[in-house]
């Protein structure tokens, strides 16, 4: 069977060396690290995100600021919002959550975020320091900086010699996860709803990272022997062996069937999602140093 890999427990490492370093940081210089996270419109799983994120850095001893926008909230203000932001010396890192309602170019708002303040690694200057190899000059997207570090973990620093599959093409994960993977010298193929045998693919693979949004795609035959997967998906299901109307959570990846041939797995929830708000506030204490100088 497959060793769990305990994202839990690596984020409370990660969250325990930030604090460390905000203590600090905040001793040596008098600067506290400022995060400002910017939620428009209702959206209920965005809301649970964006009071987690406010929660962890309060924990973390950061200056935290929400601005909570209504659906209606127009581009222009939105903008003139970041601008202001941009323009705090309090506020080390900004995050805009999304999606945005669609009245609103998600794009031009990333991309207005000063890219020194751009703690999610979304903006086109952080994509591409990470994409020309500039890694430590990088904000590196959270979900994938903390999937590599469990990888790390698991496989060590150098994954030469050593086949990866990222199973989905987004800008916020599979991108930016497969740029850190060749960082890492894995050879490495990105499969996607157009790969024509995706198990085949897989199936060669020493890792894994699924980052689909479909539940529980990845199975047994599509892995290759002692592999570490990687499982990025959150996907809610119903569950009525639960009872009536009750759901559940599940991966991009069949979980158990899956730990019966992989190496190494991470659980969901409880591998990779810790490690994407611990990531964000790794990153927004680098940017706090930064501007401390
Ligand atoms: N929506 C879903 N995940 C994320 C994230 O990591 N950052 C932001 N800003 N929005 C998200």
């Amino acid at each position: 069977m497959a060793t769990v890999i305990d994202g839990k427990a690596v984020a409370a490492e990660v969250i325990e060396t930030v604090k460390n370093a905000s203590q600090t940081l905040q001793t040596e210089t008098g600067v506290t690290p400022g995060i400002a996270v910017v939620i428009v419109g209702e959206d209920p799983a965005s809301q649970v995100y964006v009071a987690s994120k406010g929660r962890k850095a309060r924990e973390c001893g950061f200056h935290s600021v929400e601005h909570t926008l209504p659906e209606s909230t127009s581009e222009a203000d939105l903008l003139r919002l970041v601008e202001d932001l941009n323009n705090d010396p309090s506020i080390h890192g900004i995050l805009v959550q999304l999606p945005l309602p669609s009245h609103i170019d998600e794009s031009l708002v990333i991309q207005k975020i000063s890219p020194e303040k751009d703690v999610d690694g979304f903006h086109v200057i952080n994509t591409g320091k990470l994409t020309v190899g500039d890694i430590d000059e990088a904000f590196v997207s959270c979900t994938p900086a903390g999937s590599m570090l469990l990888i790390e973990r698991v496989r060590g620093g150098d994954l030469s010699g050593l086949n990866a599959i990222v199973i989905g093409r987004s800008n916020i994960v599979g991108k930016p996860m497969a740029s850190l993977l060749l960082a890492a010298n894995a050879t490495v193929t990105v499969g996607h709803s157009r790969t024509p045998d995706l198990p085949a693919a897989c199936r060669n693979a020493d890792i894994v990272v699924a980052a689909v949004g479909r539940p529980e795609m990845v199975k047994k035959d599509w892995i290759k022997p002692g592999a570490t997967i990687i499982d990025v998906g959150i996907n809610r299901i119903p569950a009525p062996e639960r009872g009536e109307g009750k759901t559940r959570l599940v991966g991009d990846v069949a979980y158990e069937e899956c730990s019966e041939v992989a190496g190494a797995i991470t659980p969901v929830p409880g591998g990779v999602g810790p490690m994407t708000i611990a990531m964000l506030m790794a990153n927004t204490v680098v940017s706090a140093y930064r501007a401390a100088g």
